[in-house]
């Protein structure tokens, strides 16, 4: 009998299939995909994709934007249930009455939120290319920035542009302990400490470099320090391990826990790999958007691509 990977491979070239991976997603799943990226690399690539099917291994929305970039593919995800916290603090109700109160605005989303929030957008951003797109605004336009109030803030302070924030919140990077983190750099204080700007502030503070995972990965094999602890989610340790094996990743430790020093997304892990092979063969759960939505949520997408040329 094949193992699972041999049979997902197999799979994914009977039936023309690509697999696009997030950074986040547990090791063995990015171990069997095509390309493995941060938010920005995986809309790009799944736009480019000429496969029939796109199996998307990461969350929803990430599944939802391949789909609004390359409507005809069927785009798949291993569990319709690996959503964001990010992407739930924002609902599209509530969201459409905090831009009629603000009509004079500028709406710039992250692209952590749904199909709906999108297409009530002008620009999307990805960590990536955030403070760039706010700093593309002309600055006599107010703007509206959701749902991440940490990226938010973290935008305010590069830019100096004041924007009002959404009050969303990602639950795994509000899980880094100040307090230990400084802890752990006393005991390791030749290491760097990175991490993603959807952090606090005061982690953020802390920080030699901030940036999206991809350009975390991309620090840590380009920055000649041995040493860096790593505040994000710890699924990226396994592509950045690779890409770096002689040097030391320390996990940023978490508030509550005292066993496991590292912080996880448990939407992303909602996705294994034996969900990943089922998921190519029944060719479901399938990811729909309605075309009104589609159209509406495309522009502000590729709003984005181009200002992040
Ligand atoms: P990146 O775009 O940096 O990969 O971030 C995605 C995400 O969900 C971070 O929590
Ligand atoms: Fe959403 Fe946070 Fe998970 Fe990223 S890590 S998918 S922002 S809940």
């Amino acid at each position: 009998m094949n193992s699972l990977k041999e049979r997902i491979l197999a799979l994914k070239k009977e039936k023309n299939a690509v697999i696009l991976a997030h950074y986040y997603q547990e090791a063995p799943i990015q171990d069997v995909a095509d390309y493995v990226g941060d938010s920005l690399g995986l809309s790009i690539e799944a736009m480019k994709a000429d496969a029939d099917i796109i199996l998307f291994a990461g969350v929803h929305f990430m599944a939802e934007t391949a789909k609004i970039l390359n409507p005809t593919k069927k785009i798949i995800l291993p569990d319709l249930k690996a959503g964001c916290s990010l992407a739930e603090s924002c609902p599209p109700d509530l969201f459409q009455k905090f831009i009629d109160q603000h009509p004079d605005h500028i709406v710039i989303t992250y692209v952590n939120c749904s199909a709906e929030i999108k297409a009530l957008s002008d620009i999307v951003c990805t960590s990536s290319n955030a403070v760039k797109i706010v700093k593309a605004v002309p600055k006599d336009r107010p703007i509206i920035f959701a749902p991440d109030k940490n990226l938010g803030k973290y935008i305010i302070s590069k830019t100096g542009r004041g924007m009002l924030l959404w009050d969303g919140s990602c639950f795994v990077h509000e899980a880094f302990s100040l307090d230990k983190l400084i802890e752990v750099h006393k005991l390791h204080p030749d290491a760097k400490i990175i991490a993603h700007p959807e952090s606090e502030t005061h982690i953020l503070e802390t920080a030699s470099y901030i940036g999206s995972t991809a350009g975390m990965i991309d620090y840590v094999k380009t920055n000649p320090n041995n040493k860096f602890i790593v505040a994000t989610e710890a699924g990226i340790l396994h592509k950045m391990q690779q890409e770096v094996p002689h040097k030391i990743l320390i996990p940023a430790p978490t508030k509550e826990d005292n066993t496991c020093a590292c912080s996880e997304c448990g939407y992303m892990k909602m996705n294994t790999l034996q969900k990943v092979y089922d998921c190519l063969l029944n060719e479901t759960p399938e990811i729909i958007v309605p075309a009104y939505i589609r159209e509406k949520a495309l522009l502000p997408i590729e709003r984005m691509l181009e200002l992040s040329k």
